[in-house]
């Protein structure tokens, strides 16, 4: 069955004008984009959003980084998109993710107390309904 996922486009991404190799890598891979959106996130959404990282030290790190800038938000559709965006986006740690990813490509340590990694995307098909329904009323 066809699946959904929410995709962010970080700041670090955005301002580092890397958002079209973003979107281009998703679409070479076959899937499709059913919403877009460059928005800047509230500190409520994002509160909701990484409702799971509550009480993590890096969590306000996240979150000021979050809203150093626009990000821009995707709803990408398609059979086990979940698992297949998360594969193209590569390791959480740019450092050691794998070249070919998007992250072992495009990101690296900067020395900075947030782990910048230029893509979010949902880690299970549960998360990613909760996600677009935060990101996406009514989606
Ligand atoms: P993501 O998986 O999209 O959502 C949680 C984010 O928190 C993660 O990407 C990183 O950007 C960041 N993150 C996760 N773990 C750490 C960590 N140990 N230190 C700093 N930032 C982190």
């Amino acid at each position: 069955d066809s699946q959904r996922t929410l995709v962010l486009v970080k700041p670090d991404g955005v301002a580092r004008g890397l958002v079209g190799e973003v979107l281009r890598r998703v679409e070479a891979k076959g899937y499709t984009l059913v919403a877009l959106e460059l928005r800047r996130a509230t500190p409520e959404l994002l509160a909701e959003h990484y409702a799971e990282h509550a009480g993590k030290p890096f969590l306000q790190p996240l979150v000021d980084f979050m809203l150093s800038g626009p990000v821009v938000a995707a709803v990408v559709e398609g059979q086990r998109v979940v698992e297949g965006f998360r594969s193209l986006a590569g390791a959480t740690d740019p450092t050691v993710a794998a070249p070919g990813t998007i992250r072992g490509d495009l990101a690296r340590d900067w020395g900075r107390k947030v782990i910048e990694n230029i893509v979010h995307g949902s880690d299970s098909p549960e998360s990613a309904e909760r996600e677009i329904g935060l990101w996406f009323p009514g989606l």
